[in-house]
């Protein structure tokens, strides 16, 4: 059965969407600043579940990232009850559900990188399931707009969609590489490099993961181009997808500049640094926020792109059903 809009639903899904982008710069704090530690304990702060303690140094970060995580982790659980109220698709009853487990074991995933000093795979994955849960209350968000629920699909044919849709799938999938070398090189150079305990010569750590991540920049950026231009091109008129492509397109010039930076600050200026730098920390957490933003930004794009998808016998099931209901 089809779902009807709801104007405060889907207003609540995309501030809870807001409020996990801004946790995402919470975190990022955390670990630029290298604060991972202020707080030694978990689930407690400092032996209490409720006490505020000082919010001074590196523990205004990690408290301060723990309470918004508590907050969104909330939230969170209020958008499936109600999404189990107000919304007849099973599929996105299913999805809410997804996301209440998702920022669970996000938490989980936070307090054991902390109960076991950091180590850089937890924390890499961490920084993983952060972005994926922040994706998945975008999705969310847009799938209870009002322009999801009402306006027509305007259908788009298959053999231009296919190519299309596996060229975004594609393009995913290198944004995770991306991001998890990324993360890798992040927590590996401030835990065992030069920031910490020097376990690995920085040399090491560069061929390792930045070096990679600089070579996938280069096939993030070909694809970001195909598929945008593609769009652009052949599709002006959906604006359901021309957006999304324009501002892939945007964001990327954005984030290969905040990369290049990153690099200065963190390599070339940042080797012999003890305490991180405001440029350190500045550029660093906004090259991981606009990446965050181009994964979600191709996430919608694919969504939207099978939306449009002609030849009903292979649409979403979620939209068979609609058309069936609507027919
Ligand atoms: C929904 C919940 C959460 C989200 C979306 C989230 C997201 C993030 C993100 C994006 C980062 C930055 C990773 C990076 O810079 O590579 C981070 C760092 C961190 N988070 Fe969370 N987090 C959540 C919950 C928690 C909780 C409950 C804790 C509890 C202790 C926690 C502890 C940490 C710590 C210690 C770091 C720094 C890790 C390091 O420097 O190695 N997080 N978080
Ligand atoms: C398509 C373009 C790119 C994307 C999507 C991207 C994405 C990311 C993300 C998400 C992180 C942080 C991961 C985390 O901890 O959560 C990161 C880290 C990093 N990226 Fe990129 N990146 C791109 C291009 C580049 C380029 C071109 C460079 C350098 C020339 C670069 C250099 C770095 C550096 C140095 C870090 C680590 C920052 C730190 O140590 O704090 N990136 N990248």
């Amino acid at each position: 059965m089809p779902s009807s809009y709801n104007s405060a639903h889907h207003r609540f899904t995309v501030l809870v969407a807001v409020l996990a982008f801004v946790l995402l710069i919470a975190g990022g704090l955390v670990t630029s600043n290298n604060a991972g530690l202020s707080v030694p304990d978990w689930p407690t702060s400092f032996g209490s579940l409720y006490r505020m303690p000082h919010m001074v140094g590196g523990v205004k970060f990690e408290h301060g990232h723990r309470m918004l995580a508590e907050l969104v982790g909330l939230l969170t659980i209020i958008v499936a009850i109600w999404t189990w109220k107000v919304d007849q698709r099973r599929w996105m009853r299913g999805l809410t559900l997804g996301a209440v487990a998702g920022v669970i074991f996000q938490g989980v995933l936070g307090g054991l990188t902390v109960l076991n000093y950091l180590p850089p795979a937890i924390s890499t994955a961490h920084a993983t399931v952060g972005q994926t849960m922040f994706v998945l209350l975008a999705a969310i968000a847009a799938f209870t707009s009002r322009s999801w629920l009402e306006a027509p699909a305007q259908r788009i044919t298959r053999k231009d969609a296919s190519p299309l849709i596996r060229h975004c799938w594609m393009l995913i999938g290198f944004l995770y590489l991306q991001l998890i070398l990324g993360a890798a090189f992040r927590h590996v150079w401030t835990k065992l490099g030069p920031m910490g305990s020097n376990e690995w010569p920085t040399h090491k750590i560069i061929h390792a993961f930045l070096y990679p991540h600089i070579f996938n920049a280069f096939l993030v950026a070909g694809l970001i181009f195909y598929v945008s231009l593609r769009v652009l091109m052949k599709h002006p008129n959906i604006n359901h997808l021309k957006w999304p492509s324009a501002w892939l397109l945007l964001l990327l010039v954005l984030q290969i500049m905040l990369g290049v930076g990153a690099y200065v600050v963190r390599v070339v200026l940042g080797a012999e640094e003890l305490q991180p730098t405001r440029a350190l920390v500045g550029i660093t957490v906004m090259h991981l926020a606009t990446g965050a933003l181009i994964l979600a930004v191709a996430v919608i794009l694919t969504i939207q792109a099978y939306r449009h998808r002609g030849d009903s016998a292979e649409v979403l099931p979620f939209d068979r059903k609609r058309e069936a209901a609507t027919a």
